[in-house]
C-alpha cells in the first residue's frame, strides 16, 4: 500500500486506529455507499498541501521521509478521516431569527410566517441595510464554527439579497472568504429565494430581472459557479424554476435546486430533467423523482436538520432512495430561518435516528457524495495519495461512535491543505 515518495513528509499522523479512506466508486450508490475503506493501525504523510502516502505502521520505515520541521501527531488509536464537506448553507445573513423559532413552537407554519411577511424576507431587509464588514465579521464566526466540526470545504449561497446590488454583495463576502480564510467556499448564486417586498404585486417582473439583469451580472463577475432555485408551492412554481435555471445554465452556471422541501411539486424531476448537480431536501419527493435520480448523476442532498428544527412528520424516504441506487449526501443546511446549526456530526446523527441511514452510509453522505455534489468529486472527500491534505483526527476509537456520541464536538484536529487549523 505503502509506495516511496520522493518528497520530504512536512506532517505525519502515525498510530492512526482507524484510517477512513473513503476509497471506492464516486459517487457511491447503493451498497456501495457502506465502504468507506478503513486502513487499521495507520500513518498518512503529508508533504506541503498534499497526501504522499499512507499506509500500515509497519510500512512507516523506508516510505517516509521527514523533512527537518516536520510535524508528528500521535493518532494513538483515534479514527482519522477525510475533512468533511459541506453542500449546502446559507452561511452569510446579517441576524438570527430565533422569534420566528418561538412562534413555530405556538403553532405557526415556516410558510405562514414567510406568506405575513417573516422568513427569508426578514433576512432580507437585515441584510440589505448591514455593511460588508459586518457581513464578513459574521459569516466567519459561522465558517470557523463549521470547520471546528471537522468540515473543510462548503458550498455557500447568496438568497438574503434579492436585489442586484444586494446579491453581489454577499458574493462578494463570499469570494473575500475563500481567499483569505483557511475554508474553502464554492459559491451558489440564489437570486430565486423568494420574491422580495417590492416585488410581491408583480413576481414575473422579479424574475426577468433574475434573468436579465441578476444572471448576466453574477456570471459576468464570475461570482458563483452554482444557481440554486427555491422551488415549492407559494415561493417558485416548476415553470418558473425551469426558465430561471436555464437562463442560468446558458451563462454558464451549473443549475442546484431547493426541490420537494415541504410539498411535491416535481421538484427532483426538474432537476433531472435540467441535469442538476443536486436536488436538495427532497422531504417530499415522489416515487418517480426517486427512480429518476436513481438513474441520474444528480446527488440529492438530504437536510434532516431542517425537518428535525422545523419538527416537520414528512421526511425524506432515505432509505428507499439509498436502496433504489440514489446517490445520498447530507448537509446542514446552516441558514438563520430553518436549521440554526453549523454541526455536520449533529446531522449525522440525526440521518442515523430520523433517515436511518448507517455511520458508515453517512460518511459517504459527507465526504465523497457531498463532493459530487459540488462538483469535486474527483478531488476531494478521500485520503488517497496525491489529494488535497484535508484530514479530521477525531477523538474516537470506533467511526461508529460518530453518529452514537451527539451534541459535543469530538473533532480534535482539522487540518486544511496540510496545515493544522483547529487544535494546533
Ligand atoms: O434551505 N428552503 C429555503 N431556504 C432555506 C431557508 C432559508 C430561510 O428560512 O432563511 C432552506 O431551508
Ligand atoms: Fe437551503
Amino acid at each position: 500500500m505503502a509506495k516511496k515518495t520522493t518528497k520530504k513528509t512536512t506532517l505525519l499522523i502515525e498510530n492512526i486506529g482507524q484510517l477512513v479512506t473513503m476509497r471506492g466508486p464516486i459517487p457511491r450508490r447503493g451498497k456501495a455507499m457502506s465502504e468507506i475503506g478503513i486502513i487499521e493501525n495507520a500513518f498518512v504523510a503529508v508533504s506541503g498541501s498534499e497526501i504522499t502516502v499512507i499506509g500500515h505502521m509497519n510500512e512507516i520505515t523506508g516510505n517516509v521521509d521527514p523533512a527537518e520541521n516536520c510535524s508528528v501527531i500521535s493518532g494513538e488509536g483515534r479514527v482519522v478521516t477525510p475533512g468533511l464537506i459541506d453542500p449546502h448553507t446559507h452561511p452569510v445573513f446579517a441576524r438570527t431569527r430565533e422569534l420566528e423559532f418561538e412562534m413555530r413552537l405556538a403553532g405557526k407554519t415556516y410558510m405562514e410566517i414567510a406568506e405575513a411577511g417573516g422568513g427569508i424576507r426578514s433576512s432580507v431587509r437585515h441584510l440589505r441595510e448591514i455593511d460588508d464588514k459586518t457581513l464578513y465579521k459574521n459569516a466567519k464566526k459561522t465558517i470557523d464554527t463549521i470547520m471546528s466540526y471537522g468540515v473543510t470545504s462548503m458550498e455557500a449561497k447568496s438568497g438574503y439579497g434579492l436585489s442586484t446590488e444586494a446579491e453581489i454583495k454577499m458574493l462578494k463576502v463570499i469570494q473575500r472568504l475563500n481567499e483569505r480564510e483557511a475554508m474553502d467556499l464554492y459559491p451558489t448564486f440564489l437570486g430565486a429565494h423568494e420574491v422580495p417586498d417590492e416585488y410581491r404585486d408583480d413576481r414575473e417582473a422579479y424574475i426577468d430581472l433574475v434573468i436579465n439583469e441578476m444572471i448576466p451580472a453574477v456570471a459576468e463577475q464570475k461570482l458563483a459557479q452554482f444557481c440554486d432555485i427555491f422551488c415549492e408551492e407559494g415561493v417558485f412554481t416548476v415553470e418558473e424554476s425551469r426558465k430561471i435555471l436555464v437562463a442560468a445554465k446558458a451563462a454558464g452556471m451549473i443549475p442546484k435546486l431547493h426541490a420537494d422541501e415541504l410539498k411535491s411539486t416535481g421538484g427532483a424531476e426538474l432537476a433531472v430533467e435540467l441535469g442538476a448537480i443536486s436536488a436538495d431536501h427532497l422531504g417530499c419527493i415522489s416515487d418517480k423523482g426517486i427512480e429518476m435520480m436513481a438513474g441520474s448523476d444528480t446527488i440529492a442532498v438530504l437536510l434532516p436538520g431542517t425537518t428535525f428544527a422545523l419538527a416537520l412528520d414528512e421526511i425524506a424516504p432515505a432509505r428507499k432512495m439509498i436502496d433504489q441506487g440514489v446517490a445520498v449526501a447530507l448537509s446542514t443546511d446552516c441558514n438563520p430561518g430553518s436549521s440554526m446549526t453549523e454541526s455536520l456530526p449533529m446531522i449525522i446523527t440525526l440521518a442515523a435516528l430520523k433517515l436511518k441511514m448507517t455511520a458508515a452510509e453517512a460518511l459517504s453522505a459527507t465526504t465523497v457524495n457531498a463532493a459530487c455534489a459540488i462538483g469535486m468529486g474527483d478531488n476531494l472527500g478521500r485520503i488517497e495519495i496525491g489529494l488535497p491534505a484535508d484530514i479530521v483526527v477525531w477523538d474516537m476509537r470506533d467511526y461508529r461512535e460518530l453518529p452514537y456520541h451527539y451534541g459535543v464536538n469530538l473533532v480534535e484536529k482539522v487540518i486544511k491543505n496540510g496545515k493544522i487549523v483547529v487544535g494546533a
